[in-house]
């Protein structure tokens, strides 16, 4: 595996690879990896000749009051996990290489940006966007993959490569999960012991709403109230929101028709914020099972 910091390289061995007629794959991440990130490299290992992955901590999708300065670092413990998965190419640049002197440039998927994640974090997805982009543009990559883990991000994501058509088809992954049913997540490290028992009670909501949603219930109220319910039981859990939207408008639904819908949620274990979802009346299977 080669490690590769500077954009011009990237730019260059990506360009080198185009010519040679090979298939990129890429995952863009912020690293402190785990199973959840490394099932997306499998996939694009599986459906490309050429597997680059991004480990970047984006500044600019982080709000001031967020923990962008303590956010998990640990490069060279992500650079050996990715080089026993057979990663090619590891671009890892630094924040003034991305963002150089005078940057002045944001790319805003507005509507799809703005409920649930978009209005507890303003700017997010504005960071979001503008970085995939410029990463899009430096690794021009045949395929890029994605968590549905992060499901309105994946939706912001899926717009603005068609609106600003970008040459890079979107795959998107199911969610990886602890056996607990903890969905995986950097921010897990945050958690204490208890804290990361507690936390199980986010999937136990949303199964909960799952199973209820397979006895036929369909109201999109009584939907979010038996996972605010669930949660409720548990003392160390605070519910930021829980929603059930449409799963590509993400406009909020009273009720599930025929549309697939996104049950989606966050909860803060102490500072920390956690999220997850379940995507209901969806044909394909959405949760990946802990490997
Ligand atoms: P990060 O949180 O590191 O996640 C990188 C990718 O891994 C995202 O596509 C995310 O949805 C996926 N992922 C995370 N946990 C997962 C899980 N348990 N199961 C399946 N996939 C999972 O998301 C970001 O970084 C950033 O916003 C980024 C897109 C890199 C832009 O900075």
């Amino acid at each position: 595996m080669e490690i590769i910091t500077s954009r011009e390289q990237m730019f260059w061995i990506a360009r080198e690879l185009q010519r040679a007629g090979r298939s990129i794959g890429f995952v863009p991440t912020m690293g402190a990896l785990h199973e959840g990130h490394l099932s997306l490299m499998r996939e694009a290992r599986a459906q490309c000749d050429v597997l680059v992955v991004s480990i970047f901590v984006n500044p600019t999708q982080f709000g001031p009051a967020e923990d962008f300065e303590k956010y998990p670092r640990d490069l060279d413990s992500d650079a050996a996990l990715l080089a026993e998965e057979g990663v090619d190419y590891l671009f890892a640049p630094q924040v003034s290489d991305i963002y150089p002197a005078g940057f002045s440039t944001y790319v805003t998927v507005e509507g799809l940006s703005e409920p649930l994640e978009g209005a507890s974090r303003q700017g997010h997805f504005r960071g979001v966007a503008t970085v995939v982009a410029i990463l899009l543009n430096i690794v021009r990559p045949d395929v890029a993959f994605f968590g549905q883990k992060d499901a309105q991000q994946a939706a912001v994501l899926k717009r603005m490569v068609r609106d600003l058509a970008f040459d890079t088809k979107v795959v998107v992954l199911p969610i990886v999960r602890e056996a607990s049913g903890l969905a995986m997540s950097s921010r897990n490290a945050y958690l204490n012991d208890q804290q990361r028992q507690a936390a199980t009670v986010l999937h136990r909501g949303l199964s909960r709403a799952t199973r209820a949603y397979a006895d036929g219930e369909r109201s999109g109220k009584r939907l979010i109230e038996i996972v605010r319910a669930t949660i409720a039981e548990e003392p160390l859990a605070r519910i930021d929101y829980v929603s059930l939207n449409d799963a590509e408008t993400l406009e909020a639904l009273d009720q599930i028709q025929e549309q697939p819908a996104l049950l989606s949620l966050a909860v803060y274990l102490g500072k920390t914020r956690l999220i997850d979802n379940t995507m209901l009346g969806a044909t394909q299977k959405q949760d990946a099972a802990a490997v």
